[in-house]
């Protein structure tokens, strides 16, 4: 009996190493596109609890070492645990992310980046495009990261869905049966490129209204966007390649 058990896991194992070689998605990937949802939201709350870093940028005195001081207690108490580089992949891929955060936020505070709203604030979303775009093209192609949305929310073009998320979003996300919060994931393309991809849903909150509700919306500068409370307001996307 028992020895009938192990042969056939062993058996079962074996048929995975072809399998792997293939490119199919592992456990770690998984635990990899987590960490990467965590650390920009980690990080983008940085701008919430600092408004002086929103509306003044260079004269908030925050650098880009201090910023993922900040970033890094933020996760501490979104995880429970202290952030640490971790091995293989997933290590690599954290490097690859937190240089994209302190980039991006260098270039803000230094003024060497000057694009952000239109009045000049660097606003959460600003910062979080800006960071996963750079770790998108510093990662040579193995990886991908976005803050994305449904279409009718849609504000920046740059954010717009791509066919994957937005099924994702709008055939399963925005559902009533979808668990709040609960991220789905599976084996698809991506870019033309097969890829583990796995995507977080977000809500439009209290603080979001002014800028993405309705008429108020239109009169700050989130654009023609009519979102609601509750509803499903945003979507950290990743890709890893295989
Ligand atoms: C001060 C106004 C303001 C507030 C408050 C605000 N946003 Fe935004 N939001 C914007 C602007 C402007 C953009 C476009 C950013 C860009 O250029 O990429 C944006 C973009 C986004 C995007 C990217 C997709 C898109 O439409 O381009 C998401 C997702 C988003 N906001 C969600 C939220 C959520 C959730 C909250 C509340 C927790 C929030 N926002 C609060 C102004 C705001």
């Amino acid at each position: 009996m028992t020895r009938n058990f192990f042969s056939k896991t062993f058996a079962a194992a074996c048929l995975c190493i072809p399998a792997l070689a293939s490119g199919v998605a592992i456990a770690s990937d998984e635990d990899t596109a987590r960490e990467l949802t965590v650390l920009l939201k980690s990080s983008r709350a940085v701008l919430v609890q600092n408004k002086p870093l929103i509306f003044d940028p260079q004269g908030a005195g925050i650098s880009a070492d201090k910023f993922l001081e900040l970033a890094y207690a933020n996760y501490e108490s979104a995880t429970g645990n202290a952030f640490a580089i971790g091995d293989g992949d997933k290590g690599a891929a954290q490097e690859m992310l937190v240089a994209a955060i302190k980039g991006t936020v260098a270039d803000v505070v230094s003024g060497a980046d000057i694009e952000l709203s239109d009045d000049g604030r660097f606003l959460p979303a600003i910062f979080a495009r800006k960071a996963a775009t750079r770790f998108s093209e510093g990662s040579g192609g193995k990886m991908y990261l976005k803050l994305t949305t449904q279409d009718k929310y849609l504000v920046n073009e740059a954010n717009k869905a791509d066919d994957w998320e937005r099924g994702v979003i709008e055939g399963k996300f925005v559902s009533d049966d979808w668990p709040k919060g609960e991220t789905f994931a599976e084996m698809a393309e991506h870019d033309g490129k097969s890829a583990y991809r796995l995507i977080l849903p977000e809500y439009y909150k209290e603080g979001c209204m002014g800028c993405h509700g309705g008429a108020a919306g239109e009169a700050i500068h989130a654009g023609k966007v009519e979102g609601n409370l509750g509803d499903v307001g945003g979507a950290i996307s990743v890709a890893i390649y295989k």
